[in-house]
């Protein structure tokens, strides 16, 4: 283990060197050249000029249709911030409405919606992402959408952007019906894109302060790669060493429920990035580790028992926002007194942090390994941050495990299968 540890951290000094050198090109022309996405001022003010051409006070709904890289990292950061209260702040916009899969009822529901709620155009941004532009879903979603929107909308074409790979034959269609559209750099691919005018557009578009995140990406991107002993290193070194003892699953283990978006994100980070089937020298090797997100406490209550007493296969990252002082708290007398035990004037941070720190022991009794990530608060500076760790941390473990951390050749695979069937 010792050797493996000390060969696992030489490998990294000479990529980490390589991720230096990428970065002071300045430029989208490698693999992990969206390390320069937080850095790109160029980006950032085409995405600025976008949105103020469709900013208004009257903007109440942006519809986001994409799926897996090009929906993902928006979502997460939204759901963070203001979307994981969106049912019970109906009166808060604008806000940010997603479309990925297709599903008629859903959509039905929404176009029904919409032409109710959308009486003019300045009320509506579509912001159609797709990097390759040919995706089945997105495509489908879009169209339906627009047909049904846009016999209620005057000028909808001029409330539409399209955001998508510069070559693709989305950019030219968009190009063609005059409408307008933001690149997605080519080596940009979808899981690493949430610092492109992919995610960049739309959540600025609502009103965030995106300068913040791309400020939390910039530090932890530096802090990656200048210093030999950084997070994702360190992160990226445990997860290839638990995995090589059995531990193939990565469980993120999230005490924050808003947070869930952001484990889905690092789920398909995880899952396209690192399962292959094949090593960089063409051997098979099957490589990956299953990412999989649990919320706590709520899975406690039905995943508990299987994580505690099941199979030991595990390597958990437990994830939370540095806890906060609340307001809120269970009154001194209780209205039920006597269920439980100690709760009179505790607030639901003070629950949470003893079952936080009563799974820790837990786990430490049960020999189950374990790593932490606390968020220093609930901004948009810290979330840029993880999500910059989490892109570094598995450019460094695609490197331990010798795979091609950039590409998903079998996602193809079902999309040749359904396009043959759609054209029977
Ligand atoms: O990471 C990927 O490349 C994929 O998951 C894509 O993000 C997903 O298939 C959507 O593709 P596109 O953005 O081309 O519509």
């Amino acid at each position: 283990m010792e050797g493996e540890l000390v060969e696992a951290i030489n490998r990294l000094k000479t990529y980490r060197e390589h991720l230096i050198q990428i970065l002071q090109k300045k430029n989208y022309e490698d693999n992990e050249s969206s390390l320069f996405a937080p850095f790109d001022e160029q980006t950032f003010e085409l995405v600025k000029i976008q949105a103020n051409k469709n900013k208004n006070d009257d903007l109440r709904y942006v519809i986001v249709i994409g799926i897996g890289g090009s929906n993902l990292g928006t979502k997460a950061i939204y759901d963070a911030i203001l979307g994981a209260y969106d049912q019970l702040e109906s009166n808060r916009f604008p806000k940010l409405i997603f479309v990925d899969t297709n599903a008629g009822e859903y959509l039905e529901k929404l176009i029904k919606f919409l032409q109710k709620e959308v009486t003019k155009p300045e009320q509506i941004v579509i912001n159609l992402i797709s990097k390759s532009g040919t995706t089945t879903e997105s495509i489908v979603n879009f169209e339906i959408l627009f047909k049904a929107l846009s016999a209620h909308i005057s000028n909808l074409t001029t409330r539409i952007v399209i955001t998508t790979d510069e070559n693709s034959k989305l950019w030219k269609k968009a190009e063609e019906k005059n409408i307008a559209k933001l690149p997605i750099p080519q080596k940009v691919g979808g899981r690493y894109s949430v610092l492109s005018a992919v995610g960049l557009y739309p959540l600025l578009l609502i009103g965030l302060p995106i300068e913040k995140l791309l400020q939390g990406a910039q530090e932890m991107a530096l802090k990656c790669l200048n210093e030999e002993q950084n997070p994702a290193i360190i992160s990226a070194i445990i997860l290839y060493l638990q995995s090589k003892q059995g531990k193939v699953i990565n469980d993120n283990f999230i005490f924050n429920p808003e947070l869930e978006s952001l484990g889905k994100w690092y789920r398909q980070l995880m899952g396209e990035s690192i399962g292959k089937e094949q090593d960089l020298d063409g051997k098979s090797v099957f490589a990956g580790i299953t990412p999989t997100v649990s919320i706590g406490s709520t899975d406690l209550h039905s995943v508990g028992q299987l994580y505690l007493g099941g199979p030991r296969d595990k390597l958990t990252t437990f994830i939370r926002i540095r806890p906060q002082q609340e307001q809120l708290m269970v009154d001194d007398e209780p209205f039920l007194t006597g269920l439980v035990d100690s709760i009179s004037q505790k607030t639901p941070q003070d629950i949470m942090n003893a079952i936080y720190e009563g799974v820790k022991i837990a786990y430490e009794k049960q020999q189950l390994p374990y790593t932490e990530v606390e968020l220093e608060e609930k901004s948009l500076q810290s979330l840029g941050e993880f999500l910059q760790f989490k892109m570094l941390e598995m450019m460094y473990l695609g490197k331990l495990l010798n795979i091609q951390t950039f590409d998903q050749p079998h996602v193809e695979l079902y999309k040749v299968e359904t396009r043959k069937i759609l054209n029977k």
